[in-house]
């Protein structure tokens, strides 16, 4: 691999199956893009799936379903390096260090452990101490390999904020250590929307499954979802995000497919059914070649074990000094 200049870290958590959201706000751009232009690492952060109440059975097969489909979808090993959290030792032995470094009301005021914390509570269960302290876990991952820019969807950019401030303060107090990252937020265009609830995100970990499509979705699966998408009242197609968001979702995503704009695509159509026809044969072509190659990688699992294999070794090597580094500003004796 040749030496590139800016740093890229990101990861997926293995609690559900990978969706269009997933792969056209995020992934499409790390194989475009961010594996070209810098030294990227993408990561199926396994350890954050234990947060919640959790099947270990599940989460171990999402793991290599999610690693399958990074390199389904263009991800190159050659390129860039592509590996599980819980392979590489550095994540945790930096965490107990970042959680040296926060405080307990820092941890507190984050908003997804506040919304979540609630959620487990309501339904009687109770609440993981790991998911209070996620946030130190998370902040390792990226200050680890030295990370100057991580891609996230913005629910994640108050945990970025707070792995800045983390960086900064344990520079400040134990020496320069860290390099202090930025997080890189999609375009709005580029953020998928939930075809039955069009103002909400279309996330992995959602109960309610009929307005997502997900990668591994059958062609004729994505085309009844894609039919059956909310539009608004009215028969116009027009593009306007505050006032027909369904229709808004529905031309975005073919955009994405085609590369055409949304609002010159609007012109174009004179009918919703029209729309919605083209943009679910758009997804289905686009998601056709992914879905090949991933049954391909099925096939043939040892590739993807060798993948993960020189991923974890390259990762390690990468994160290592800087941890150690860590280690010995924070006070902690070098063992002999
Ligand atoms: N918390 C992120 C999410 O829920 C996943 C994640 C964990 C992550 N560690 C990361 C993302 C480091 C970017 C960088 O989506």
């Amino acid at each position: 691999m040749t030496t590139r200049t800016t740093r890229i870290f990101s990861g997926v958590k293995p609690t559900g199956h990978l969706t269009l959201g997933n792969y056209l706000g995020a992934i499409r751009q790390w194989v475009e893009s961010d594996q070209h232009r810098a030294e990227a690492l993408f990561c199926v952060v396994d350890l954050h799936a234990l947060t919640v109440d959790h099947d270990p059975a599940r989460v171990r097969r999402l793991s290599r379903q999610t690693a399958t489909l990074f390199l389904a979808a263009g991800l190159d090993p050659e390129l860039c390096t592509l590996f599980v959290q819980s392979h590489v030792d550095e994540h945790t032995r930096l965490s107990y260090l970042l959680e040296c470094t926060a405080t307990d009301g820092e941890m507190r005021r984050m908003i997804q452990y506040k919304e979540k914390s609630v959620r487990e509570r309501s339904t009687g269960g109770s609440v993981r101490l790991s998911l209070l302290t996620y946030p130190a876990l998370m902040a390792a991952d990226i200050l680890a390999y030295g990370a100057d820019e991580v891609p996230v969807g913005d629910d994640q950019a108050q945990h970025v904020e707070l792995t800045r401030d983390l960086a900064v303060r344990f520079n400040q107090r134990y020496g320069h250590t860290f390099t202090v990252p930025r997080a890189v937020l999609p375009e709005v265009a580029s953020r998928v929307m939930d075809l039955q609830d069009p103002t909400s995100k279309m996330g992995k970990s959602h109960a309610e499954t009929s307005g997502i499509v997900y990668l591994l979705d059958e062609p004729e699966v994505v085309r009844k979802k894609i039919m059956r998408a909310v539009t608004d009242s009215g028969s116009d197609v027009v593009y306007d995000r505050e006032a027909h968001p369904g229709v808004a979702n529905l031309l975005e995503l073919l955009a994405s497919c085609t590369g055409d704009k949304p609002a010159v695509l609007a012109e174009q159509y004179s009918s919703y059914g029209a729309l919605k026809r083209d943009t679910a044969e758009a997804v289905v072509e686009l998601l056709r070649p992914v879905q090949a190659r991933h049954a391909e990688l099925c096939a043939d699992p040892g590739t993807v074990d060798a993948v993960l294999r020189t991923g974890a070794e390259r990762a390690r090597a990468l994160a290592r000094p800087t941890v150690d580094a860590a280690y010995r500003a924070i006070g902690l004796l070098p063992a002999a």
